[in-house]
């Protein structure tokens, strides 16, 4: 069925618009808005400020920047501001809230990036540049609806809600505080919330995705000399903290992946022949996964097994090593002190307390059995919950529909292996539904270096989006 024609007039603004797109997602690329690090936090702010002028130019109204004071752990630095704005207040309208980020992960040209990465660059059909897939494309894409929407002086037949947080990639530091807060205020009223920042599972076939998994993210320091030793001196004296981690880390998980901490396997929800048969009908191949990753490193001989590794099993990562040596060159150093940092990727049901304390208890006792008399801590550093929600629902039939239009293909239903971690508190505190909407690709490298999204999806995405708000007026609600 061909789509109402205020649709297809939308589509086609979306399409004389584009070099105006690519400009505006070139400006929010060149704002170096990286959350992790301290150092570029003004530039975390300059970005809400970019936002707030961005959604005040194109009609949004009552824009406000919530302040959520200092960061835990640090004397003075503040955290961005929540950024958030309306566009539309007809009571008679259904109420639907966008979340998105606008932080970035930290890159530096030398990690391997082909080009400046806060300089967007067009190469064929791609886009590259931090944030250009995670999170700005999408996030600029709600703001190239408004533009369309008021050029052809076309009414959104929803209210917009717009909730854009820049410590996404940092653990939403301040942000379940503040939808609990709001849920009743600026929030109230609300219908359903859209978060466009995941991806598709490959690069050619649209997905809508209804899960994503939790993460709670550790530290383990072990200390003993009190300052760096010269291993000529001490090696074979001391009790090295470096020696200690390595064994500790060795005990967490096996090169399969397999996780060696007890109690954990326990909790995981068993798989049922009704789910497991959920997997038969995805359009990928393990080639996609090494298509992907670049290289054919994938621990599963096929691609259901490494599906549900990666949505629906937990993943234990070791992430590095601070105070560690790591420069080029042949240092002959003891480190006095190190942290190691892994994560656990979380899933239905494991309990974020219950997971802490297995964790805690079982690195203190493969570190009281290597008999150091270095000191060792683990710490939990933050934690997320995983989500998991009914595809079928009103706002993904309004999804199904848009993502039809533009792409012609019925949409494969995906979950995933990253956090959002707001997610679920989105759905718990608004008491509503949430759905994942993605605009980029499964190879756009988020997180990595030369970042991209493709042109086509950046633009097919807004028109995704855009006809998303209209199906979704016209979808009933579920009771
Ligand atoms: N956009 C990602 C989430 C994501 C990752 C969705 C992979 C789908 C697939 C998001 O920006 C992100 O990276 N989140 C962090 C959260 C963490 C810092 C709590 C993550 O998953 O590591
Ligand atoms: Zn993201």
């Amino acid at each position: 069925m061909a789509p109402p024609q205020q649709i297809t007039q939308l589509f086609d603004k979306i399409d004389s618009l584009k070099p105006q797109f690519i400009q505006r997602l070139a400006d929010a690329v060149a704002i170096p808005s990286v959350s992790a690090d301290a150092e570029h936090r003004p530039k975390v702010v300059e970005m809400a400020k970019w936002m707030e002028k961005q959604l005040a130019d194109l009609g949004a109204t009552d824009i406000q920047l919530k302040e959520l004071g200092i960061e835990e752990g640090t004397k003075d630095l503040h955290l961005p501001p929540i950024v958030l704005a309306r566009y539309g207040t007809d009571p008679s309208k259904k109420n639907v809230l966008i979340y998105g980020h606008y932080d970035v992960q930290p890159a530096l040209k030398e990690d391997g990036w082909n080009t400046d990465p806060f300089k967007l660059v067009q190469e064929g059909d791609c886009l590259y540049g931090r944030g250009s897939t995670d999170d700005k494309g999408p996030v600029v894409d709600w703001l190239n609806i408004l533009q369309a929407h008021n050029e052809l002086k076309l009414d959104i037949p929803v209210n917009l809600v717009f909730c854009f947080e820049g410590m996404e990639e940092s653990g939403s530091l301040g942000l379940d505080d503040l939808i609990k807060a709001e849920a009743e205020k600026y929030f109230k009223g609300v219908d359903a919330v859209c978060i466009s920042d995941n991806y598709w599972l490959g690069d050619s076939h649209p997905v809508l995705t209804y899960g994503v998994r939790g993460v709670s993210y550790y530290t383990i320091t072990v200390e003993g000399p009190a300052a760096d030793l010269h291993s000529g001196l001490f090696g074979g004296v001391v009790h090295e903290p470096m020696i200690d981690l390595s064994h500790v880390f060795s005990k967490l998980v096996d090169p399969k992946g397999n996780i060696l901490i007890p109690g954990i396997a326990e909790m995981v929800a068993p798989l049922t022949k009704e789910e497991d048969a959920l997997y038969d009908n995805i359009k990928f191949g393990l080639d996609g996964f090494e298509h992907n990753i670049g290289s054919q490193t994938v621990i599963h001989d096929n691609v259901k097994p490494a599906l549900q590794a990666r949505w629906r099993y937990p993943s234990l990562s070791i992430h590095g090593v601070e105070g560690a040596f790591y420069n080029p060159g042949a240092k002959t150093v003891i480190p006095a002190k190190v942290v190691g940092k892994f994560s656990i990727r979380t899933v239905p049901n494991i309990e974020p307390r219950k997971l802490d304390e297995v964790v805690f208890a079982h690195v203190n006792k493969v570190f009281s059995e290597l008999g150091s008399k270095n000191k060792c801590t683990v710490e939990l550093l933050h934690d997320g919950d995983y989500w998991v929600s009914d595809p079928n629902n009103w706002s993904f039939r309004a999804a199904r529909r848009a993502t039809k239009d533009v792409w012609g293909v019925e949409p494969d239903l995906t979950r995933e292996g990253g956090s959002i971690p707001i997610t679920l508190s989105f759905q718990d505190n608004l008491k509503t539904s949430v759905i994942l909407l993605p605009v980029g690709r499964g190879d756009d490298g988020a997180h990595s270096t030369n970042e991209k999204i493709n042109v086509s999806n950046y633009i097919q995405g807004a028109k995704t989006l855009g006809a998303y708000l209209h199906y979704l007026a016209d979808e009933q609600k579920d009771a």
